[in-house]
């Protein structure tokens, strides 16, 4: 019924492979082989956190505490135990999930530095502060991001896997859960998370916290935040500055954000009078810290890890980024000039002696970020 799986350097017991026919979240526990990158990352981002927040409070790390709240095999919160080498939680509400996380400490001998407990969420993390707490759900994170940021003492990790609602596929339901007015457009994936982002910030405030992303991306079919929670009504205030809107136009794509919770923003687009489609509250901050990620590529490097390669080519591009809110596809862009897009390099290349900053997106291929406008980068693209 179970079959042995090594990620990093932890094994553990998980289902056997998965009937094709009975969804991953059907499954009696759930065991994902599709997120051990995330895993990976979880891994090199918790023992940087770490061991600075132990150099910081002087701390021994094995005093860390970390909540792995929806944990199902246990992997990922044993994962930090053992390779971080912090003290965890594995929580799960489902009886036969906490009997095999039980199982999975003792076969990695983390009996003194992991736990297992099942209940729901919420009750663990209303009940006690950890240092660091993990949500992992399936679907949405929005209903426990309240416990969450309240347990949280330091460190917040949030996966969200319902993009449509987040990207704008399924309006109403993003609206429910996230209090916000997406845009499902080309960049509809950093809207997701830009979205994410907000509703952690708006929910860190209502116990005066405050948020800074050091880490973020979307994957495939995820989101994925890392923040540090900073404590103190002033980390509040100064975190809900940096939400605000942006005006958007489906006619010229250009775009203008404007930072504020009460924001006034003119519906006719100043490049070509179309209308402006309004979006928001979204995060308007940057969504990591170059030095951070350096440090996560490095730990990366050093760690064996199965999914190494395919990390640190996702932080290195989310590194480099440009802090700008949302890009332009250039496809698109070339389609509205009707010619052929040329390649991605010589053209960032022109945007950077045309005195622009640009860059390329983790968010998608053919896009790019830049403080340029639409029309000086089409004007670009009409000489290359
Ligand atoms: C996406 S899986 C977690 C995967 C795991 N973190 C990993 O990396 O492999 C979500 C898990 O949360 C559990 N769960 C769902 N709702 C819960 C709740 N309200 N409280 C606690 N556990 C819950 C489910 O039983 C499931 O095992
Ligand atoms: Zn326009």
């Amino acid at each position: 019924m179970y079959r042995l799986v090594k990620e990093g350097q932890t094994e553990v017991y998980a289902p056997e492979d998965n009937d094709p026919d009975v969804p991953l979240a059907s499954a009696s526990v759930f065991y994902n082989p599709a997120m051990e990158m995330n895993r990976d990352i979880n891994v090199a981002v918790t023992s940087i956190y770490a061991r600075k927040l132990a150099e910081r409070k002087g701390f021994d790390k094995s005093q860390i505490t970390y909540a792995d709240a929806f944990s199902a095999s246990g992997i990922r919160g044993l994962r930090v135990a053992k390779e971080a080498g912090i003290s965890a939680v594995l929580n799960d509400w489902k009886e036969e999930a906490a009997a095999l996380i039980q199982k999975n400490i003792e076969h990695n001998g983390l009996s003194e530095s992991a736990a297992a407990t099942c209940m729901g969420a919420d009750k663990l993390l209303r009940g006690r502060n950890f240092a660091i707490v993990d949500i992992d759900p399936f679907g949405t994170p929005a209903p426990f991001l309240d416990s969450a940021v309240a347990s949280a003492s330091f460190f917040l990790g949030v996966t969200a896997t319902d993009t449509a609602p987040l990207c704008g596929a399924h309006l109403k339901s993003g609206m429910r859960k996230y209090a916000a007015v997406p845009l499902n457009n080309e960049f509809h994936s950093e809207m997701g998370l830009r979205i994410l982002i907000s509703s952690i910030a708006r929910a860190a405030s209502k116990f005066d916290k405050g948020i800074r992303p050091l880490f973020s991306h979307a994957t495939r079919h995820y989101v994925r935040v890392y923040a540090e929670i900073l404590n103190g009504a002033g980390h509040a205030d100064k975190t809900l500055k940096e939400l605000g809107f942006i005006a958007w136009c489906p006619q010229c794509r250009n775009s203008e954000t404007k930072n504020g919770l009460a924001v006034f923003m003119n519906e006719e687009c100043p490049v070509c009078s179309g209308k402006r489609k309004m979006s928001g509250p979204l995060w308007l901050g940057a969504f990591k810290d170059v030095d951070f990620c350096n440090e996560v590529i490095s730990e990366l490097e050093a760690l064996p890890l199965n999914k190494k390669g395919e990390a640190v080519k996702l932080l290195t591009v989310c590194r480099d980024e440009a802090d700008i809110p949302f890009f332009y596809d250039q496809h698109l862009l070339c389609e509205m000039l009707k010619i052929s897009a040329p390649p991605m390099e010589p053209f960032l290349e022109g945007l950077r002696k045309a005195g622009y900053i640009a860059t390329r997106t983790h968010f998608s291929g053919t896009s790019f970020k830049t403080n340029a406008s639409v029309e000086a980068c089409l004007e670009i693209l009409k000489r290359q």
